[in-house]
C-alpha cells in the first residue's frame, strides 16, 4: 500500500509517498523560510500564495522521487487542521482535485497526530529498531504546540492531552529570543547552534512552572528574562556573552520539557518517550532525553531530523490507517483551524479549577 501525503499547514509546502510499515519512499519539503525571515516570522497572507505557486511542483517531484504516478497510489492524506485557514486551504483543495480526477480515495489528517506518529517512519540508511508499541508518552514540542500526551492508538480518541503550555510554545519561544538578540528567523537552529559553544550556567534562567507534579508549562516568562537582560546589559555582540545567553536559554527549555515528560511518564507508568515536533531537532534535547532515558528506565524514541520538522511524510503515515480500513472522507473534508485533540490546558494566566490538570 502507497499513499501521497500533502502538508500546507504553515509555512513549508510538502508532500510525501510512503508505504503501509511506514517507508518514506520520498519526501518533498518546500520551506518558505527566506520568504518570512525578513518579517521574523510567518505572514499568513504570504504563506497562501507561496503554497499556491510551489503545491503542483512540489507533489509532482514527490510522485517522480517515488517513480509512481497516480494510478500507482492507494490513496491520498492531507493536513486539514490545525494551521492557518488560507495556508491548509490550498493543500486540501490540491489534494481534492487530484483525488477526483484519479477517483483515489481522500482522508484528512490532524498535523498534531502527524507529528505524533512521525517517530514510526523509516528512512533510507536508518538503523532498524525494535517495533514500537502503545501506550508512549509524546512530548510535542514545534512553533505552535507545546504538549505532553499519553498515546494509545493511532485514533483521535485514543490520543489524550496531558498537560500543555499555558501561553507560548517552545519553539516560538526559541524564535521570539532569537528575534530580540537579533539572530533571524527560525530561531531554534540558530540558538541551538550558538548554544553549543556557550556556558549554559553562565547567566541565571528561571525554570518555569517547577511544581513537581505540574505537566503544563509557560515559555513567555524566558522570553521576558531574556529581554530584561539585554535591557540591563545590552545587546550582546557576536561575542562569549551571546552564547552563553543562548546556552542559559536553551537549558532552561530543555530541563524544563525532559523533567515534565519524565514525570508524565512516571504518572501514568508508561516507559516509553517520543520526543516530536520542531524542537525535538534540538541537540541537547535530545541528548538529555537520551540520558534521561537511561536514568529513569525509559525506551527514549527520537524521530530522524527530517521527520521532526514539519513534513508531508508524517501526515502520509497518519492518514495511512483510515485508508487501509476503507475509509474516505471525499469532499465532505472538514477543515479547521483547530486541532481535533481535545485541550486540557486553559490558556492565560490565573487560578485553576482543582481537578483539572496537573
Ligand atoms: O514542527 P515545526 O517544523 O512546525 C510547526 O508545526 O510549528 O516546528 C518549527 C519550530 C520553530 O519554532 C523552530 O524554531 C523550531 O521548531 N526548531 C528548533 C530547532 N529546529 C527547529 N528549535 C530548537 N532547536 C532546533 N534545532
Ligand atoms: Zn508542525
Amino acid at each position: 500500500m502507497r499513499v501521497l501525503g500533502i502538508e500546507t499547514s504553515c509555512d513549508e509546502t510538502a508532500a510525501a509517498v510512503v508505504t503501509k510499515s511506514g517507508a518514506v519512499v520520498s519526501d518533498v519539503v518546500h520551506s518558505q523560510i527566506a520568504l518570512h525571515a525578513p518579517f521574523g516570522g510567518v505572514v499568513p497572507e504570504l504563506a497562501s500564495r507561496d503554497h499556491l505557486r510551489n503545491i503542483r511542483p512540489v507533489i509532482e517531484s514527490a510522485l517522480v522521487g517515488a517513480k509512481v504516478t497516480l494510478a500507482d497510489l492507494d490513496g491520498i492524506a492531507v493536513t486539514c487542521q490545525p494551521g492557518l485557514a488560507g495556508a491548509l486551504l490550498v493543500g486540501v483543495q490540491a489534494a481534492l482535485g487530484l483525488a477526483w480526477a484519479s477517483g483515489l480515495p481522500i482522508v484528512g489528517v490532524d498535523h498534531l497526530i502527524g507529528h505524533l506518529l512521525a517517530v514510526f517512519l523509516t528512512r533510507e540508511g536508518e538503523e532498524e529498531r525494535a517495533p514500537i508499541e502503545f501506550p508512549f508518552i509524546a512530548m510535542l514540542a514545534s512553533g505552535g504546540h507545546t504538549a505532553i500526551y499519553r498515546v494509545d492508538g493511532v485514533k483521535p480518541g485514543e490520543i489524550r492531552e496531558l498537560g500543555a503550555t499555558r501561553d507560548d510554545a517552545a519553539g516560538e519561544a526559541f524564535d521570539k529570543v532569537a528575534k530580540l538578540l537579533g539572530l533571524g528567523y527560525p530561531g531554534g537552529p540558530i540558538i541551538d547552534r550558538l548554544a553549543l559553544e556557550g556556558d549554559a550556567k553562565a547567566i541565571p534562567m528561571a525554570r518555569p512552572m517547577p511544581r513537581r507534579d505540574s505537566l503544563e508549562f509557560s515559555f513567555s516568562g524566558l522570553k521576558t528574562q531574556v529581554a530584561r537582560y539585554v535591557e540591563k546589559h545590552g545587546q550582546p555582540a557576536d561575542d562569549p556573552s551571546l552564547r552563553d545567553l543562548c546556552a542559559s536559554f536553551q537549558r532552561s527549555v530543555v530541563d524544563t520539557l525532559i523533567r515534565k515528560a519524565v514525570r508524565a511518564a512516571q504518572i501514568e507508568r508508561v516507559d516509553t518517550l517520543v520526543l516530536a515536533g520542531g524542537v525535538a531537532a534540538n541537540r541537547e534535547l535530545r541528548e538529555h532525553a537520551t540520558r534521561a532515558g537511561k536514568r529513569h528506565d525509559l525506551r527514549v524514541l527520537l524521530p530522524s531530523l527530517k521527520s521532526c520538522t514539519d513534513n508531508a511524510a508524517m501526515i502520509a503515515y497518519a492518514g495511512m490507517h483510515r485508508l487501509a480500513a476503507g475509509e474516505s472522507d471525499g469532499a465532505a473534508i472538514r477543515m479547521s483551524t483547530r486541532t481535533v485533540l481535545p485541550r486540557v490546558t486553559r490558556k492565560g494566566r490565573g487560578r485553576r479549577e482543582p481537578g483539572g490538570p496537573r
